[in-house]
């Protein structure tokens, strides 16, 4: 008889457990599967290494007696939670579940993100967060937003803990976009996934504006104009895969370091083609990620924000096995100058790499900044100094090389010996100065210019004496700021050996609550 009992109470189990398997049910899912979108949980499927994935909380009900909600509850409501692992190593997970209530957040669900938020923080792993969500469940009233600011507060709270990871596969609409936007990373899948704090009704009905769901806030809009996403994926299979390869790179948390990817690319390779890679001529261009990819591991460059700001260059790689952060000027747009985009592009990340214990590697050519009036309204200063802040406070290894151009305050800016900066290289083509050559010449001879009987043959004089005096590595290594001038073909063995000579560095910042960066 007891034995009876108990297949009954397992089947219970069984029906339950079923229950929350199918969400919102089929016709739902199979809506879901028409709008060119996975479920939650296929997406943790995929997103996890097989059969990895741990499910929690798969029983939980909203508490909602409001719109008759009483009679509509769904186990799960509307998000997927637990843990697993990639490629070996623990993740915690949240995915919400679109079929459920259009995923829209309730007391019950944020409680369950807030759970799994927590445990990932207690064991310092990494959070991934799959959003898919209507926003706040309109039925739950004010009892939403309290939920919201609940994640909010978690976010903040495991910011430089633990990485945080969100993708954007659906909708993400009013301060629901705040969650993803204090994460480190957003991915966004082109097409199918919208952020926005007021939708185009909203700003149709308020300022008569017409705009679409995808100008507003589509993936390209939000990785190209915006700067809100790093991301901008295809599909959302491979934007699963890009989370993955991602986390290659990282940390489960502040107190570790990367793991070490192991390769068979030697240490002391050389490249001769880096030698002529950049051009003579100063103000030609050449692509900058050309160089990364011909210096780094296996030739495997995560480039972050390719987007965004493309006059500066970020991403994740690999030398002899170790994760490095890459920051350079990228002279094939905007000649590499810096502006508002790319200081607070480069600010961001620079502040991710200290957090996670990831090196920093700068290679700089930069004329200075974008001058202009949108720049300086726009406050470039503030923004640019974002950028020196960040330089400033960052406390792993930082290594330099000046490829060509470092002028004015940029040369300050960018990885400079007085930022704290540890191995400094320039190689033979780099020029260092206060400016270019012809705004130098213009300004010193000014007067005599005005004088000269033929002054365009003055000003090449005087341009081809400043060019002598100035426009080389020498008088910078002369005073100790450049440690070594390095033939571009040396640059992979030189990052490696200062970065290996690098890896016991101990340096702290003078106690403090938090510094005030300008924000
Ligand atoms: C409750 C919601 C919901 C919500 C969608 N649903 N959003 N239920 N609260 N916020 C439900 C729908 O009633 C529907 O239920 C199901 O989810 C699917 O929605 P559809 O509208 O059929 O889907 P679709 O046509 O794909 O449109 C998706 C959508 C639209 C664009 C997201 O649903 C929408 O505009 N929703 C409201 C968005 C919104 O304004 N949210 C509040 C934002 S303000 P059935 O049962 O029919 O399947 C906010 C404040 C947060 O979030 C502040 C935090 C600080």
């Amino acid at each position: 008889m007891a034995g009876e009992q108990h297949k009954d109470r397992f089947a219970e189990l069984r029906r339950r457990r079923e229950a929350a398997l199918m969400g919102g049910g089929k016709d739902r899912i199979e809506k879901q599967h028409q709008g060119g979108k996975l479920t939650a949980r296929e997406r943790v499927e995929l997103l996890l290494d097989k059969g990895s994935f741990n499910e929690l909380d798969a029983l939980v009900t909203h508490q909602c007696h409001d719109f008759g909600m009483e009679r509509q509850r769904i186990p799960g409501d509307g998000v997927v939670i637990g843990y697993g692992a990639i490629d070996g190593r623990q993740v915690y997970v949240f995915a919400q579940d679109f079929t459920v209530f259009g995923g829209s957040l309730s007391g019950a669900q944020a409680a369950k993100i807030c759970k799994v938020m927590e445990l990932a923080l207690k064991m310092g792993a990494p959070i991934i967060g799959l959003n898919d969500s209507g926003g706040a469940r309109i039925q739950e009233g004010v009892v939403s937003l309290a939920a919201y600011a609940d994640i909010f507060l978690r976010n903040t709270l495991a910011s430089g803990v633990i990485p945080q990871i969100a993708a954007i596969l659906g909708p993400c609409a009013g301060g629901a976009v705040y969650s993803p936007a204090l994460m480190d990373f957003c991915f966004m899948v082109k097409h199918t996934s919208h952020m926005f704090v007021t939708g185009p009704d909203v700003i149709k009905t308020v300022l008569n504006e017409e705009v679409t769901f995808e100008e507003l806030g589509g993936a390209m809009t939000h990785n190209a104009t915006s700067g809100v996403a790093h991301f901008a994926i295809d599909s959302e299979e491979e934007c699963l895969a890009s989370i993955r390869e991602l986390l290659s790179y990282l940390p489960q948390n502040n107190l570790e370091d990367p793991p070490r990817r192991e390769t068979r690319d030697d240490p002391e390779r050389r490249d001769e083609a880096l030698n002529t890679l950049v051009p003579e001529h100063p103000n030609k261009p050449y692509d900058m990620k050309e160089l990364i990819r011909m210096v780094v591991d296996d030739g495997d460059f995560f480039e972050v924000q390719e987007h965004f700001a493309q006059n500066i260059v970020i991403g994740l790689a690999h030398l002899d096995g170790q994760s490095v952060g890459f920051v350079a000027n990228q002279p094939a747009v905007l000649a590499g100058c810096l502006d508002i985009g790319s200081s607070i592009k480069a600010a961001r990340f620079i502040r991710f790499c200290d957090a996670f214990n990831i090196p920093i590697i700068t290679l700089e050519d930069v004329p200075g900044y974008l001058p202009g009036t949108a720049q300086e309204l726009g406050g470039i200063i503030k923004h640019g100094a974002k950028l020196l802040y960040a330089y400033g406070e960052a406390t792993v290894p930082k290594v330099t090389v000046i490829t060509r151009k470092a002028y004015g305050g940029a040369y300050c800016v960018m990885g400079s010996k007085h930022m704290r900066a540890d191995m400094n290289f320039a190689y033979p083509t780099a020029e260092i100065a206060v400016m270019g050559p012809e705004g130098a010449v213009n300004i010193l001879y000014k007067r005599k210019i005005a004088e000269e009987a033929d002054p365009a043959a003055f000003r090449k004089e005087k341009v081809a004496e400043f060019l002598e005096m100035f426009a080389n590595p020498y008088v910078a290594a002369e005073r100790g700021y450049i440690d070594e001038v390095i033939e571009p073909q040396e640059t992979r063995p030189k990052l490696i050996k200062a970065l290996r000579s690098l890896r016991t560095k101990r340096e702290t910042n003078p106690p403090k609550k938090h510094g005030n960066i300008p924000l």
